[in-house]
């Protein structure tokens, strides 16, 4: 395919792909198309129901994909869950850390726990993951892992102290995985999504409002949807993205241009 002799490695039909928050908006999308793809996929959701219904859909379009009921505020439930993906399929080739929770209160307003609950789950979790499935890939000499942020990480939130921090944090977290694990060929990539139709922005406002906010502030016009985020990981995981590591990349209609 290469016209240039240079080795470049990418996700081949039957890796194994780990999702956290497999039945939510973006990580239902990551799950279906990846599977497409011909990835065999571990789910990870707290949601029963909903991490269930995402495994069915795979599974329907003729896919590999298994559900484990995760809840990410538990190191020991990550432990678990690691050794459950890695007896189902192996060694991961790739993880999507994009999982998150976004209690809002300002402040003032928000009391500590909240604050350490939302980084333990949106970032002490993605790096235990990280963790425990980093000696495999290492010693594969082959991964990808892709981490889930947002446009607060670098603009901060109103009323998300907690959100913003953790976000910003994850993107600080790929830039490192990337540098210690370039030369083994694991790649680290963070995804910065912008204003999405998902549970997570619906939880406090309508999804007219948000389609109505995407046509007014957004260069070209709309709110992003699942299919777009998960068009951009199918990207990072292929082979034209092996020369891309430790970069945060904006799916977001143009509203932020330089994400660095
Ligand atoms: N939708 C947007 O507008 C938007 C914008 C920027 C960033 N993001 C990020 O995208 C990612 C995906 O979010 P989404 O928009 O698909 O929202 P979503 O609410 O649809 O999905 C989040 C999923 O995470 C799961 N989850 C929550 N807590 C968990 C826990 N303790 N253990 C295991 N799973 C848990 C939920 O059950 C849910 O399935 C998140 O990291 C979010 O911060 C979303």
């Amino acid at each position: 395919m290469y016209e240039d002799g240079i080795a470049r490695d990418g996700m081949r039909p039957g890796d194994h792909i780990v999702i956290t928050g497999g039945g939510g908006g973006f990580g239902r999308a990551f799950c279906k198309r990846l599977a497409r793809m011909g990835a065999r996929i571990s789910l990870w959701d707290i949601n029963e129901a909903s991490g269930r219904e995402t495994e069915a859909q795979v599974r329907a379009a003729g896919g590999e994909a298994t559900f484990f009921k995760v809840d990410l505020a538990s190191g020991a439930a990550i432990d678990e869950a690691v050794a459950a993906s890695v007896k189902a399929y192996g060694t991961p080739y790739g993880i999507i850390n994009n999982a998150s929770i976004y209690p809002r209160a300002s402040v003032v307003d928000m009391a500590p726990d909240t604050f350490a609950r939302t980084l333990q789950i949106n970032i002490t979790a993605p790096f235990h993951i990280i963790h425990a499935f980093g000696p495999g890939m290492i010693t594969n000499k082959r991964g990808v892992i892709i981490n889930i942020a947002s446009g607060r990480a670098l603009e901060g939130a109103v009323n998300g102290a907690n959100y913003a921090c953790s976000k910003a944090a994850i993107v600080s977290l790929t830039k490192t995985v990337s540098l210690e694990w370039a030369k083994h060929n694991v790649r680290c990539n963070t995804i910065i999504p912008g204003v999405s139709m998902t549970a997570q922005p619906l939880e406090n406002t309508t999804p007219e409002e948000l389609i109505a906010r995407g046509q007014k502030n957004i260069p070209l016009g709309r709110i992003g949807y699942p299919e777009d985020m998960a068009g951009l990981a199918a990207f990072l995981f292929s082979s034209d993205a092996s020369y891309m590591t430790g970069q945060a990349v904006a799916m977001n209609g143009g509203v932020i241009m330089v994400p660095q």
